[in-house]
């Protein structure tokens, strides 16, 4: 199949490249080759292009910082994936796209279906709720992948971030009262490959890795594996003020598809994979 994938160089869109380039024809572009807020540039170059499949892991990722730049956010993450879906609907192409667990509030223990209600609680969450609502208003052929707490060797991630502090301290302390599913990026892209190859039905998709944990009990997992004697102390949220709030219970129920590894065989996977831990590649 004729794909294009925009954020290519981004930590998703570098996996996707990897698992997708064996069986597909890829144009892998990021910022440099098509800066997706121009909506002519867009309109053109796909119509030009004529990929079968636009798959869109660019964003504007920066979590805390879209508190203070919402209308740079609100302008990547929600106007520009309009601009996708109307390129994709004007030549008739399926537009995959990924969203997040943030859409929602994060007050339902049970976790979050995919036909859910969205309700936003900071400004990352909001943008990329307004780049769902227009893909669903603009584009007849899409897949929406909601995933969460991701990490993969391509990016600045939690897993890196800690086995780095681990370095130089000897006690950290890490919040125990957000639980959500941390998700691979090797296998995002496989299950990726697996709805464009399946043909899946268009629509809303939950694909984080199985499982639900804390910050603290992922963080105490990343250590018991990586075989690292650290003292964890586990707080609240309020210990660590950020500029973003964040959902307390962003867990993602799969309904549609095969559930993906769980998170502990996927981090596995990655400390295998990864085992040094490349520092992070920017500071988010
Ligand atoms: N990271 C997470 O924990 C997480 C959790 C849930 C969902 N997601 C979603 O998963 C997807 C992939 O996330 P990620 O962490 O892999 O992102 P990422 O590493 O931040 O990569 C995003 C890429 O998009 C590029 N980009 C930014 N603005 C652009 C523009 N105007 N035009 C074209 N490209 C642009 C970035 O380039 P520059 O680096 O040059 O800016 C970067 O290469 C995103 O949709 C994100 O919202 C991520």
């Amino acid at each position: 199949m004729k794909i294009l994938i925009l954020g290519a160089r981004g930590m998703l869109g570098q996996d996707l490249v990897k698992v997708l380039s064996a069986e597909h024809e890829l144009t892998a572009w990021d910022l440099a080759e098509l800066d997706i807020t121009n909506r002519e540039d867009v309109l053109g170059v796909i119509s030009k292009l004529k990929p079968e499949l636009v798959i869109n892991a660019a964003a504007y990722t920066a979590v805390d910082k879209c508190e203070t730049e919402f209308e740079l956010a609100v302008k990547i993450n929600g106007h520009a994936v309009g601009y996708l879906a109307e390129a994709c609907e004007a030549i008739g192409a399926t537009l995959i796209h990924f969203s997040t667990d943030y859409v929602f509030n994060g007050q339902k223990e049970a976790g979050y279906d995919e036909d859910e209600q969205k309700d936003p609680i900071n400004a990352y969450g909001r943008s990329k709720a307004l780049g769902e609502d227009l893909i669903q208003e603009k584009c007849s052929k899409f897949y929406i992948c909601r995933i969460a707490w991701l990490y993969g060797a391509g990016g600045a991630n939690f897993v890196d971030t800690m086995l780095k502090l681990s370095k130089t301290q000897d006690m950290l302390k890490v919040v125990d009262d957000q639980i959500g599913s941390p998700t691979y990026t090797i296998d995002v892209s496989n299950k990726v490959a697996e709805i464009i190859n399946n043909s899946y039905q268009y629509g809303i998709y939950h694909i984080p890795n199985d499982g639900r944990v804390s910050w603290y009990e992922f963080a105490s997992e990343i250590f018991r594996q990586a075989g690292i004697d650290i003292f964890l102390v586990p707080v609240a949220t309020a210990e660590f003020p950020r500029p973003a709030r964040r959902p307390s219970f962003s867990v993602l129920n799969n309904n549609k598809t095969s559930k993906l590894p769980g998170w502990k065989e996927a981090l596995a996977r990655y400390l295998k994979r990864n085992p040094n831990a490349n520092p992070p590649r920017r500071t988010k």
